[in-house]
């Protein structure tokens, strides 16, 4: 399997519970590489961005809301099959559901504030890591 890129957001609710440190450990021990990374505090037209394919879902606003409320941390990250390694270690979408040790069972509150966030595709981890990070950062 080729080297993938692929997205990560570790969300305001993880950043409130001071466990960006685990999250980015636990996703270094899974072998990815950090090929970018910075904190940001989202301004509301970046998370409407973001997220537009989600503009229609009635959570839009509240995801919105909830992506602006402090600072996440944004990572560029390399690995074999990228997206689905990825996908595996953060776990289902809803932390209530997600796999015993996945990352969104471990740090994640609810379907909303679950710590963080995954691309899920390979077109759109090249896309999303694009969206904050200029290309000078990803070579
Ligand atoms: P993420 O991987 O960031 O991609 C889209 C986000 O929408 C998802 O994680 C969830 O945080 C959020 N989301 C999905 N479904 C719901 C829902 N039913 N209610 C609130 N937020 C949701």
């Amino acid at each position: 399997m080729a080297s993938q890129r692929t997205l990560c957001i570790i969300k305001p609710d993880a950043v409130e519970k001071r466990v960006q440190g685990h999250i980015l450990q636990r996703l270094l021990d899974e072998g990815f590489k950090v090929v970018a990374m910075r904190q940001a505090h989202l301004t509301r037209g970046q998370a409407e961005g973001f997220y537009a394919v989600h503009r229609e879902r009635p959570f839009f606003g509240e995801l919105c809301t909830f992506m602006t409320r402090g600072p996440v941390v944004l990572v560029a990250l390399e690995r074999d099959n990228a997206v689905q390694h990825y996908r595996d270690v953060i776990g289902a979408t809803d932390p209530a559901k997600a796999a015993a040790g996945t990352i969104r069972k471990l740090y994640g509150s609810n379907v909303g504030e679950n710590a963080c966030h995954g691309s899920d595709s390979e077109e759109n981890g090249r896309i999303e890591c694009g969206y904050f990070f200029p290309g000078h950062e990803l070579l």
